[in-house]
């Protein structure tokens, strides 16, 4: 199942390492090569000699091997997997993780990797709930890491509560899982663009819209994962996105998106334009802020681009393209006929009838209809699964 894989396991200082020989033991025999690199402190949780018994390949530490003398590298270390695995990660870990904390190994060779990372966070639940870690896991997820999360259980500690490591059966799953997606979207570039746009009314004020940009920095993120290249055009959020794979472009209103996605358009294998682009800008943007007066001021409004209906025109053969549609009644005629007036091969309908979907919500409960008008509903799921969906969909289209 697993045969021609190269998998590198990061063990660091939890108790949760006594779990990794078994993961080991499934990985080799499913066909993979394995590779493990640990701490300092992970090897007084687990003997060197256990792992690399069974992985069949000495153990790496420290950067230089006095017994060997021999030097190890981290750039080509990084370069050897097909995905990286850092499991049990403590919490001393990630927060070096997150900050770039290159002080051995397993740290240098996280930052030259250039595969799929998965990290299963284990420590007692009081640690795990910290703001602290809580912020590093976020910041892991938002450099693109896949995080294996923790369950509920008895912890080594004699407390009850999330810290938990996931067995090594599941893990296994989850590996064979990821490796599987992987090659899906391989040598494609994938345009996507995200957020809202902000129209100047004055220095000060804007037209805007309530799109927190979390559905297509999520599309990115698992596109990423997926193996394609993604160029990422996100509208003004909060939101953060790390990867050697993405070119990111920052972007403030319909008309800088526009430039940005034209231009990159003839490059790109796919398209999948999840922003909420402002349909109208103020005519004109005043230089000075506009102060009260007595009169109420009309701001006078003009089309923008449709850039999803430009790149309906521009469509080659070999390009997908893919829009959002949000509406508010008549869903599905409404978003088969912007399917066929804008040239598309998938449109994805979020409908605001239902609670949790729609914008800045962390869930999504989306339709996908294609160019034959079959149409599937999906259920209410986070935005990460929903992007998951979509992706499934866009490569059976390929
Ligand atoms: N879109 C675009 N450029 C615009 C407006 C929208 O590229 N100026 C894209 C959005 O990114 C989305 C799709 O078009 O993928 C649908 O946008 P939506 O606003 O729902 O549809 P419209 O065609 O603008 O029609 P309406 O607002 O009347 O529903």
């Amino acid at each position: 199942m697993l045969s021609g894989k190269n998998i590198l396991i990061g063990i660091t200082g939890g108790i949760a390492a006594y779990k990794i020989p078994s993961l080991i033991r499934l990985l080799k025999k499913a066909g993979a090569e394995v590779q493990v690199v640990v701490t300092p402190m992970a090897k007084e949780f687990i003997t060197p000699l256990t792992l690399s018994t069974l992985s069949g390949r000495p153990l790496l530490i420290d950067f230089h091997d006095t017994k060997s003398g021999k030097w190890n590298s981290h750039i080509e270390l990084g370069m050897w997997p097909d995905l990286m695995l850092i499991a049990p990660v403590t919490a001393n870990t990630m927060g070096k993780m997150v900050n770039g904390i290159a002080d051995n190994l397993l740290i240098t060779t996280y930052l030259s990797a250039k595969c799929p990372i998965m990290f299963a966070p284990a420590m007692d639940l009081d640690m795990y709930k910290h703001p602290s870690t809580v912020n590093n896991v976020k910041r892991l997820l938002a450099d693109g890491n896949i995080l294996i999360e923790p369950k509920e259980g008895e912890l080594a500690s004699g407390l009850c509560g999330e810290g938990r490591m996931e067995e090594p059966t599941e893990i296994f799953e989850l590996i064979v899982d990821q490796l599987k997606k992987k090659a899906d979207l391989a040598d494609k570039t994938i345009l996507i663009s995200a957020g809202p746009t902000h129209e100047a009314i004055d220095p000060v004020r804007f037209i805007g819209n309530h799109s927190s940009g979390i559905m297509g920095y999520e599309l990115a993120k698992t596109c990423v994962a997926r193996g394609a290249k993604v160029i990422l055009v996100s509208g003004p959020t909060h939101l953060s996105i790390s990867s050697p794979k993405v070119k990111l472009i920052k972007v403030i209103s319909a008309e800088e998106m526009n430039n940005a996605c034209i231009t990159n358009f003839p490059e790109v294998d796919i398209t999948i334009m999840a922003a909420a682009v402002a349909d109208y800008k103020p005519k004109k943007k005043s230089n000075q802020k506009i102060k009260k007066s007595n009169s109420i001021p009309t701001i006078e409004l003009v089309p923008t681009n449709d850039i999803l209906a430009k790149m309906g025109t521009l469509k080659k053969q070999s390009q997908l393209l893919i829009g959002f549609a949000l509406e508010t009644n008549n869903e599905i005629e409404n978003a088969k006929q912007k399917l066929e007036n804008k040239n598309l091969d998938l449109i994805v309908l979020n409908s605001l009838q239902h609670k949790g979907a729609g914008f800045g919500q962390s869930t999504n409960q989306i339709s996908l209809i294609d160019r034959n008008k079959q149409v599937a509903d999906f259920e209410l799921k986070p935005k990460k699964e929903v992007a998951s969906d979509i992706v499934n969909k866009i490569v059976s289209l390929l």
